[in-house]
């Protein structure tokens, strides 16, 4: 991977990220009570329309997306990337785990200067990544350099629920009650505070399709999942 500038966000999040990787996992599933499971799977059915063989997964993590993919849309191949070598490191184990190295491989690798030609991949997903980016447009347009002419491209993200009493229940939760287990669980005061102020700064629903148009795609299509508390984008190169 090319080298990350120190002090830039990119350098921090990747920090973050390989600090909190053993534990990542675990908490994911905790805090969410097993939902991210149902997520992945969700928004992964919805690509299955598409049919794509190869699949550029961005911001790939400890792999869960990718994982599921195998169980969830026809044979096909992914490619993962991420800027946390250790959170690929875990993402490996369960890969070789499940014996699926020949259908999964996981490079270190920036979304926002991918090491593939243009017009290379059927599909891109990014799942709880993109709110990391540094530079989200620089990313999303990189995304679609390498993805073919018609690609797919499906973000799941947090998005801010707004239906009232849920909203200001879940914003209790996710500002005071997630943080406080999260950092007693990995050990790390920055991270899941960083989680919902992050969520909170991040364009959702009509705001990150435009986000999407910006970096060139077209044919939009937006699902929200939970009452808002997650939402699935799909659009076209
Ligand atoms: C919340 S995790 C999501 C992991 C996985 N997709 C999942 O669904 O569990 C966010 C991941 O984004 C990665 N990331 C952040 N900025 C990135 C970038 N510019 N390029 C590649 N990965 C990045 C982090 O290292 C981290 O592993």
């Amino acid at each position: 991977m090319n080298k990350i500038e120190n002090n830039s966000k990119k350098e921090r999040v990747a920090r973050m990220f390989d600090r909190i990787a053993r534990s990542y996992d675990f908490l994911n599933h905790f805090l969410s009570l097993g939902i991210d499971i149902y997520w992945r799977r969700r928004a992964l059915a919805w690509l299955r329309q598409k049919n794509p063989t190869y699949i550029l997964d961005v911001a790939t993590g400890t792999a869960d997306l990718a994982l599921m993919a195998q169980k969830v849309l026809p044979a096909h191949t992914t490619i993962g990337i991420d800027i946390s070598e250790k959170m690929l490191e875990i993402g490996r184990q369960k890969i070789e785990k499940k014996q699926l190295k020949d259908k999964i491989t996981l490079y270190s690798g920036d979304s926002e200067q991918i090491n593939f030609q243009e017009n290379t991949f059927d599909a891109a997903m990014v799942a709880f990544g993109v709110r990391n980016f540094e530079n989200p447009i620089k990313g999303l347009s990189e995304i679609r350099r390498v993805l073919k002419d018609k690609g797919t491209i499906l973000v799941l993200e947090f998005s801010k629920p707004r239906l009232f009493p849920f909203k200001q229940l879940y914003n209790f939760y996710f500002s005071f009650i997630l943080p406080l287990i999260g950092r007693i669980f990995s050990r790390d005061k920055e991270a899941y505070t960083y989680l919902p102020e992050s969520v909170q700064q991040f364009p959702d629903g009509k705001a990150f399709g435009e986000m999407l148009q910006k970096a060139g795609f077209g044919a939009v299509q937006i699902k929200t999942m939970t009452l808002g508390v997650v939402s699935v984008y799909m659009a076209e190169k």
